[in-house]
């Protein structure tokens, strides 16, 4: 069976055909990171005309890298939800007109489930069941996985996700948008233990997280050295700046890499799944293996293209529902969820 794919929540558009005997054919996808970078962050607006402009030539491309008809399609999935409202209607309006046309049903998908079951397109995939640590730029959230569509949610973020932490520490270090990648790479040269950051929530004894006081110790730090002048210098600046990103970074990853650790004693499971953005990090994979190593535990990430947001991931989950015996829908109607917890997705 063959599922094409499409996403459409936030800022990339992404298409992906996947074939359940093959594995993934083709796979397409355009980020709007340069079209919203003047503007520090995603217009919404923006987004979904940006969306409209370029489905068709990513669909032709999907197509014609898989050498594939449309007609050999079975069924379209895409992202219901969550997401920007605007953003998700045109993608659920392209897939459900698109399949309509082809006399096709539709999967509806939610975007989690896609990140979550991201690292099952991976060389290696893990069995289930695995706990999952979900980081992405809306989302952090920990996971109990036993099976597609089985999933326990631990504990989540009771205010920034870690990715809006990522993207909101590096706005106030004056680094462009999204901040995460820019970030990590200059925390990379800063020095470990020069300011000290709290970890929130590191000692809560339950697997919930918080992240804005963390940006906001950044803010602290930031605006004391706007203060003292003497220390303005440019040689100091950059120093100031990869000293205050490295801390940042330690600070948010001990908080991932302890919690997590804690879900898998709690679950008795052995098997860690990382997904979303923030699981392209550098330092937080490394942590993360190696305190997984010292409990004989496992973790697996996705390719690192498939880490932040594309349409392979909306095909694999819409393939992998097909394949755990869900029924693909009419084409037609359709309603997006801007908002949607995965829990919903129990039993579904
Ligand atoms: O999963 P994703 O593409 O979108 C959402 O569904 O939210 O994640 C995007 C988030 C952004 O906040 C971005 O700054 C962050 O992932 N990100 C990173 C890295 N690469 C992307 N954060 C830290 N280190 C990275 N290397
Ligand atoms: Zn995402």
């Amino acid at each position: 069976m063959r599922v094409l794919g499409i996403e459409s929540s936030c800022d990339e558009t992404g298409l992906a055909l996947y074939d359940t005997e093959r594995g993934l054919l083709a796979h397409a996808l355009h980020s709007q990171v340069a079209l919203h970078a003047e503007y520090g962050g995603v217009v919404p607006e923006l987004a979904s005309r940006d969306h409209i402009r370029r489905l068709v030539s990513l669909l032709r491309q999907v197509l014609k890298e898989s050498a594939s008809t449309l007609a050999e399609v079975d069924a379209v999935a895409y992202t219901q939800g969550p997401g920007l409202a605007g953003a998700l209607l045109v993608g659920s309006a392209f897939a459900e007109g698109l399949a309509a046309s082809l006399g096709k049903p539709t999967l509806p998908v939610h975007h989690l489930e896609g990140h979550l079951l991201s690292p099952l397109l991976a060389q290696e995939p893990p069995e289930f069941p695995f706990v999952a640590l979900l980081v992405s730029g809306g989302h952090t959230q920990l996971m109990a996985v036993a099976g597609v569509g089985q999933y326990e949610l631990l504990g989540e973020t009771l205010d920034d996700a870690a990715g809006e932490a990522f993207d909101k520490t590096a706005k106030l270090l004056g680094l462009g948008y999204p901040g995460g990648p820019a970030l990590s790479q200059l925390a990379a040269t800063g020095r470990p233990g020069v300011f000290d950051l709290p970890r929130p929530m590191l000692h809560s004894g339950d697997f919930n997280f918080s992240f804005a006081g963390l940006k906001t110790a950044v803010l602290t730090l930031v605006r004391n050295k706007a203060e003292n002048r003497a220390e303005n210098r440019p040689d100091f600046q950059a120093d100031f700046q990869a000293d205050v990103a490295r801390a940042f970074q330690d600070a948010l990853v001990e908080v991932l890499v302890k919690k997590s650790l804690a879900a898998l004693k709690h679950t008795g499971m052995q098997r860690l799944v990382v997904a979303g953005g923030v699981g392209a990090n550098r330092q937080l994979r490394q942590a993360l293996n190696e305190a997984a190593a010292k409990r004989r535990c496992r973790v697996y990430y996705p390719e690192l293209e498939f880490c932040t947001d594309n349409g392979a991931m909306i095909a694999f989950a819409g393939a992998m529902r097909l394949m755990a015996g869900a029924l693909a829908k009419p084409a037609g109607g359709f309603a997006v969820r801007p908002r949607w917890p995965l829990n919903d997705l129990m039993g579904a």
